[in-house]
């Protein structure tokens, strides 16, 4: 059983495919930590973002990074991944960990923003989790300052709007709902409404 959950930046698609996992029994992994580590990797040795070619040989250092490291999660590694992974030499090294994961039994939960469309094609369930701008923007923002960061919402807003277009825009693997995925527009759900709809929208495929 492989379910493959993608949408934009903060659309809580990490919280529903943590959440998904744990109501299947599944494992999960959250495939953004693989670029934010290559982009961590990258920020630390003083990598420059625009060579594909150091972008590349950064991918092979992304078993040394803690997945716990809270500055995976910082906002300069976030806008460092959105833009190497626009690569896609970048993608093509990360495939392969993605799909061992994917093909273990009794199955596994990833999110991303191509599992349903090019990592797990044959995926069981899939879902396109999304929301608007606005509503992301605000969740981004208090998600940043509940952990201490500083957050401004009109940044967060020009971030998320900035990382959507290159997201959408690139020619390697664009973020785009598979033609065989559920949508789930989280806009106007509190994040246990959305678990229940993707709960029952995975439940009705298997
Ligand atoms: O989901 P998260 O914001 O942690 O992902 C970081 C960046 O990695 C995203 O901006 C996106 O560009 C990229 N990414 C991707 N494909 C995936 C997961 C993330 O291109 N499957």
């Amino acid at each position: 059983m492989l379910i493959a959950v993608d949408g934009p930046a903060a659309s809580g698609k990490g919280t529903i495919a943590r959440a998904l996992a744990k109501h299947f029994g599944l494992p999960h992994m959250d495939t953004g930590m693989l670029y934010r580590s290559v982009a961590l990797t990258m920020f630390r040795f003083g990598g420059d973002p625009a060579s594909e070619f150091e972008a590349v040989r950064a991918c092979e250092g992304v078993a040394q990074i803690d997945p716990t490291d809270p500055e995976l999660r910082s906002e300069v590694v976030g806008s460092i991944a959105s833009r190497i992974s626009t690569y896609a030499g970048v993608r093509a090294a990360l495939l392969e960990r993605q799909r061992n994961f994917a093909s273990q039994a009794p199955g596994a939960v990833l999110d991303g923003r191509d599992i349903g469309t090019v990592v797990a094609p044959n995926a069981t369930a899939k879902l396109f989790v999304t929301a608007s701008p606005e509503v992301r923007a605000r969740r981004r923002a208090a998600e940043l300052l509940a952990r201490g960061m500083p957050a401004h919402l009109e940044d967060v807003l020009i971030d998320i709007r900035a990382r959507d277009d290159r997201d959408t825009h690139r020619d390697a693997a664009p973020l785009v709902q598979a033609a065989d995925a559920d949508l789930l527009d989280t806009s106007d759900m509190e994040i246990d409404e959305a678990i229940a709809a993707a709960i029952e929208l995975v439940e009705r495929k298997i």
